[in-house]
């Protein structure tokens, strides 16, 4: 959430920033800003929304500075206003910030005790204070933000510029990801080594407690301690294909398409028996109980996997949304458990605290990430690359995929392990992950009459969706994915919970997208399909030809979905989800790859 971005070179330096935060704005578009030095003087220029308002003031405005800090913002304290968008200053310094000072409270009214004049709603102002009085004291820029990080609690990087030190950008890290660069035009700090695209061949990753000083064509890195320290180095890719829509009118829909190949990347890489278990931290034989930990998207994808470990691999399996997790007193650990801690971004605070609880604790952890130099790919015992490709839309989708294919292969891996691969049904999950890649482009492949369908939601005020066993989760994914894009209210049920409270929802006409694939729960989903039929429900049955015929008398509408294996109906079936959310979308106009409030990296608690 929020992202930072610096820049100081032998140029004006305004269109880097400016640049640099496109890149980023995937962190949040509440508003954004940018800070230079001009003739020895701060300047600030700052828009509320999307990074392109601010794009028209610095075409307008032409901010000349060599040096300059950069912000898109996520709200966390105070709302999205020109007045609380970063940068944040005080006489002579300007700060940016991702991430939540907790004890912003007592600073601030410490500070403005003694005078200061914050302006801001924002917990982030109280930085460029404490710096600027830390610096009156007689320090350097250094030192100021050395004693200012000890002053600080909770979870943050920082990008700071000083009129008395124009040549210099600092970047501080404490639990927010921060990388540093110099390349053949300048030096940077930013969020997210992606945003470094073109400027740099590789960066610097700052470890906590590390502070950055970066001028043109040098970079220090001092740790807590100050000693001067090398820090892993990672490759920056060339170009701007992920933010290229090849073609698509959204990222969204680019990553929809982009699936196939994704699932074709996934069997390259993980194809075949026994790859996979060559990235546990335990050995397969060893595991006596799995807990998969996640947030949102991420955690309905442990939720398909709780079913195919304990279904497959015979083992318990339990799944655990992080912010809870983090919080709940737990018995001791027990020798055989396995903690597999599934994220996109590899940086969700909540799911990072659940990694640092689990490590002290002494439970093996293993990391699904997608972003590859991420904290939790970092700091997991082991982590496996989920092959995604950079996702831009702000709602998952081929990362969900990749999760699930990457879980379901896992399960069938350690199922062939503790069990032996003779088993014939082992034997045909694997052919049905060896076929993914064309599934999924047969599924996707009514899309008109995925839009068609959209269009009955334009005015709808709320739709269901239910399902039985491992198309439950994909029904909360679906509901999800609606609500998130289209802010339609959506709820996913399982199908058999619907009479002990939720029918009470359904009257005439009330939206319902029943998820029924052949197999042992069609007939029991079919019963809970006809109880709310009955109640007016208008259904749309998404399933294979199986689920979808033993349901035409009572459905109004059905997206069809490839006859496929039981085992992979979970994956298949969220792609015309995923369609619908994305039409949904689009047909009430809305911003479908920045949903409002949302940010794609969920860097705070
Ligand atoms: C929904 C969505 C979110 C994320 C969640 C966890 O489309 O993207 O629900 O799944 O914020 O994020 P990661 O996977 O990065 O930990």
């Amino acid at each position: 959430m929020c992202g930072i971005f610096g820049a100081v070179a032998g140029a004006p330096v305004a269109d880097t920033l400016v640049e640099g935060l496109r890149r980023l704005e995937y962190r949040g578009y509440d508003s954004a800003g940018v800070a230079t030095i001009e003739s020895g003087g701060l300047r600030r220029l700052c828009a509320v929304g999307r990074v392109g308002s601010l794009a028209e003031r610095v075409a307008t405005e032409h901010p000349a500075g060599n040096i300059g800090i950069a912000h898109t913002r996520w709200a966390t304290h105070g709302k999205p206003s020109e007045r609380n968008s970063h940068p944040h200053m005080a006489p002579g310094v300007a700060v940016v910030h991702n991430g939540i000072v907790e004890n912003h409270r007592a600073l601030r009214s410490e500070l403005s005790a003694a005078g200061c004049a914050l302006r801001s709603d924002t917990d982030t102002e109280v930085i460029p204070w404490l710096v600027a009085r830390n610096m009156a004291a007689g320090n350097s820029v250094e030192d100021a933000l050395r004693t200012t990080d000890r002053t600080l609690e909770g979870s943050y990087a920082v990008a700071a510029l000083h009129e008395r030190d124009p040549d210099t950008l600092y970047g501080l890290r404490r639990g927010s990801p921060l990388v540093a660069a110099i390349g053949p035009q300048g030096g940077y700090l930013a969020s997210d080594a992606n945003a470094l695209a073109g400027l740099v061949t590789q960066a610097v990753c700052l470890e906590d407690g590390d502070l950055a000083e970066v001028h043109r064509d040098r970079l220090v890195v001092r740790d807590a301690e100050g000693a001067t320290v090398d820090r892993r180095l990672i490759a920056v890719e060339h170009g701007t294909s992920s933010l290229d829509l090849g073609g698509h009118a959204h990222y969204m829909l680019k990553e929809i398409y982009d699936q196939p190949r994704v699932a074709a990347l996934i069997n390259d890489c993980y194809g075949g028996i026994g790859v996979l278990s060559n990235f546990l931290p335990v050995a397969p034989a060893h595991i006596r109980r799995i807990t998969m930990i996640a947030c949102g998207t991420s955690f309905y994808a442990a939720s398909v996997a709780k079913r195919w470990f304990e279904s497959l691999a015979g083992i318990r399996a339990d799944v655990e949304i992080a912010s809870e997790y983090r919080y709940r007193p737990l018995p001791p650990a027990e020798p055989g458990e396995l903690a597999i801690l599934i994220s996109q971004s590899g940086e969700t605070a909540d799911t990072l605290a659940c990694l640092k609880r689990l490590k002290e604790a002494g439970t093996p952890t293993l990391g699904l990430v997608n972003v590859v130099h991420s904290t939790l790919a970092r700091e997991a015992d082991s982590f496996v690359p989920l092959h995604a490709g950079v996702e831009n839309g702000v709602a998952s989708t081929k990362a969900f995929i990749a999760q699930l294919l990457v879980l379901a292969r896992l399960a069938v891996d350690i199922a062939d392990r503790r069990r032996g691969l003779r088993q014939d049904h082992v034997l045909s999950c694997l052919r049905a992950l060896e076929q993914m890649p064309n599934t999924i482009t047969a599924a996707l492949h009514n899309e008109s009459a995925v839009q068609a369908l959209a269009e009955t939601f334009r005015d709808a005020r709320s739709a269901l969706f239910v399902a039985r066993g491992p198309l439950f989760p994909i029904a909360l994914e679906g509901a999800l994915k609606l609500k998130e894009t289209s802010y339609i209210h959506a709820e996913g049920f399982a199908a058999g919970e619907l009479k002990h409270g939720p029918i009470a929802l359904v009257e005439d006409g009330t939206p319902v997208v029943a998820l029924a694939c052949s197999g042992d729960l069609l007939d029991k989903t079919g019963s809970n399909i006809r109880e709310i039929a009955a109640r007016g429900a208008r259904i749309t049955v998404v399933g294979d030809r199986g689920g979808i015929l033993s349901l035409m008398d009572v459905a109004v509408g059905a997206l069809t979905i490839p006859n496929c294996e039981e085992f992979v109906q979970p994956i298949v079936s969220v792609l015309p989800l995923q369609l619908l959310a994305y039409h949904a979308a689009v047909q009430r106009g809305l911003d479908v790859d920045r949903p409002r409030n949302l940010a794609k990296s969920v860097t705070v608690e």
